[in-house]
């Protein structure tokens, strides 16, 4: 008669190898990474470069000598969400601004820039 440990060894064998050969195989770009690169995509097809530079993440604005470079934002994410709405202002040298361009895309679009421009 067999042993309870040889007929679990039979049973657990086929399972512990068809969990192994069903692991996704590691995958090439973690969540983290894709929003990443999608924030950078947004950046450049939504124009941002058309007045920004990011030079910290190596994109050029078409202005560079002209251009307020973005490199390192410091606002909070939430702060900046209404500051491309133009839903607040910010002082600017000490005047209360709204931002040049009034976002109009999608929020989801939105917070994966400022998400790709705070990391
Ligand atoms: C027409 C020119 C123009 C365009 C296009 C533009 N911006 Fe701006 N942006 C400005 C100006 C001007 C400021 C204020 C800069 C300052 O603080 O002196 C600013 C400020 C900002 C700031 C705040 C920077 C800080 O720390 O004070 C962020 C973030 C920003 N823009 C992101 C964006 C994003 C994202 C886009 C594309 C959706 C964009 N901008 C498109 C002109 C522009």
């Amino acid at each position: 008669m067999r042993s309870f440990a040889s007929v679990m060894a039979l049973v657990a064998g086929p399972i512990l190898a068809l969990a192994f050969l069903s692991a996704p195989a590691v995958s090439a770009s973690t969540p983290d990474s894709i929003s990443m690169s999608d924030g950078k995509a947004l950046f450049l097809e939504n124009k941002c470069t058309s007045c920004h530079s990011v030079t910290a993440k190596g994109v050029e604005g078409a202005k560079p000598d002209k251009a307020i470079d973005i490199s390192k934002v410091t606002d909070s994410e939430d702060f900046l969400t209404k500051y491309l709405k133009k839903e607040v202002t910010k002082d600017v040298d000490g005047k209360a601004s709204k931002h040049k361009k009034s976002w109009k895309g999608s929020d989801e679009d939105l917070a994966a820039i400022i998400g790709w421009l705070k990391s």
